[in-house]
């Protein structure tokens, strides 16, 4: 809960804009580099769930590494100074150019996601005179239980390739002189909670990584993906993710020797740092008798809820009113289902008052879009109150 003093300061400034509390970041970083060192684990930042300058200054204090999934998300986190060796780049679709500058920067791996793509790489790799690094991207067709419009690991998906295909191709992979086959990418989806889906993760990983191996390729390191899910519901009861029991999971389960194991969580890291703060326009009744709050965010500041009905708690921060009512939050945007949610409970509510959306630090700023000219967000950081 956000202090008076805070709230009053808030009140002051433009709306909607992003709230970072930058010492839960900081906690959050904390908590994710001692349990990850406990076990010697690499760790990610996957820039695409926040893409904030002064959020990524911070999490290069504490020494991660980057995930990308184009190629200007390379070019930022070298832009910023994180060290190329330590970033990763996967992607279904890559652009000759994207792959170019990938080449060229000397990254980690290029996450590579078809046997057309690793051709290319070898192609483009030659031509800049170069042998690049590459993970193979499998797809390891695991439920992983979460919203379908976020899973990527199963095997219809647009995402990794199939083992058979490896498999099918070994004597292709092998002839291509400009690669190196160093490590195995997977990433079954986003916002797991049931973290007993990362032992089936491991399970498949331990025979790919014999099996690949065998079949003589020099794999050493294992990039298990990110997708540690955080509590939306009750985001002050878990303000950081319990980062100890994935790692114990797959400390556990996962069985690849002295190889490196790499993580790329994104809304883990940043996730529960952010909210949304807006400001109520109106208050109208429908002839339903469907109470609206309208606030001044909408759909293209937070497209979550639009795009997968996902839940976000939202609080009004403004009111001192003991008694709540029940309101559907929604959007400025002309579209209906630019609703933020239904039957919420509210403080009562009334024009000028200031609601937080909570845990939208991540994939909240960085989907952003200007639809209806929308300006995109700004961001205020509680560093620089
Ligand atoms: N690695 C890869 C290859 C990914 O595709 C993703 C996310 C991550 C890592 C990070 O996953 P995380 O730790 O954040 O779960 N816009 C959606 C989420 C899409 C996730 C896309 N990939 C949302 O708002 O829920």
């Amino acid at each position: 809960m956000l202090s008076r003093q805070i709230v009053s300061e808030l009140t002051r400034l433009e709306t909607p804009f992003y709230l970072y509390d930058t010492d839960l970041l900081r906690r959050t970083l904390e908590s994710v580099v001692y349990e990850s060192e406990k076990y010697g684990y690499k760790v990610h930042y996957a820039i695409k769930a926040n893409y904030d300058d002064h959020i990524l200054g911070i999490i290069r204090e504490y020494g991660l590494g980057i995930d990308c999934a184009s190629g200007n998300e390379v070019r930022k986190a070298v832009e910023l100074g994180f060290d190329p060796k330590s970033i990763v780049y996967a992607g279904v679709g890559k652009r000759d150019n994207e792959i170019e500058y990938a080449v060229k920067q000397n990254i980690l791996a290029i996450n590579c996601e078809s046997i057309e793509e690793l051709h290319l790489i070898d192609a483009i790799s030659k031509k800049c005179g170069r042998k690049t690094d590459v993970a193979l991207r499998i797809n390891p067709d695991i439920d992983p239980k979460t919203n379908h419009c976020i899973d990527t690991g199963q095997a219809d998906s647009k995402f990794g390739i199939s083992y058979e295909e490896v498999l099918q191709h070994v004597d292709d992979i092998r002839s291509l002189e400009n690669i190196d086959i160093i490590g195995l990418h997977l990433h079954i989806g986003s916002q797991i909670r049931e973290l007993h889906v990362f032992e089936n993760m491991c399970d498949k990983v331990n025979v790919i990584v014999e099996n690949l191996t065998s079949l003589g390729f020099a794999i050493d390191f294992v990039d298990v993906g990110g997708g540690l899910g955080i509590n939306y519901d009750l985001p002050e009861n878990e303000p950081i993710p319990n980062f100890a029991s994935l790692f114990a999971i797959v400390r556990q389960h996962l069985n690849v020797g002295s190889r490196d194991v790499h993580f790329e969580f994104g809304r883990s890291i940043v996730g529960q740092c952010g909210e949304l703060i807006t400001r109520v326009l109106f208050n109208k009744t429908t002839a339903t008798g469907r109470k609206l709050v309208i606030v001044d965010a909408s759909m293209t500041e937070l497209i979550r809820p639009a795009l997968y009905g996902s839940y976000h708690n939202i609080e009004n921060i403004s009111s001192q009113d003991s008694a709540t009512e029940k309101y559907t939050v929604v959007g400025t945007a002309c579209e209906s289902t630019d609703v933020f949610d239904e039957n919420v409970g509210l403080r009562r509510t009334k024009r000028g008052d200031l609601l937080t959306i909570k845990s939208a630090g991540a994939y909240g700023m960085s989907m952003a879009s200007r639809y209806n000219l929308h300006d995109i967000p700004s961001a205020v950081y509680s560093d620089k109150l």
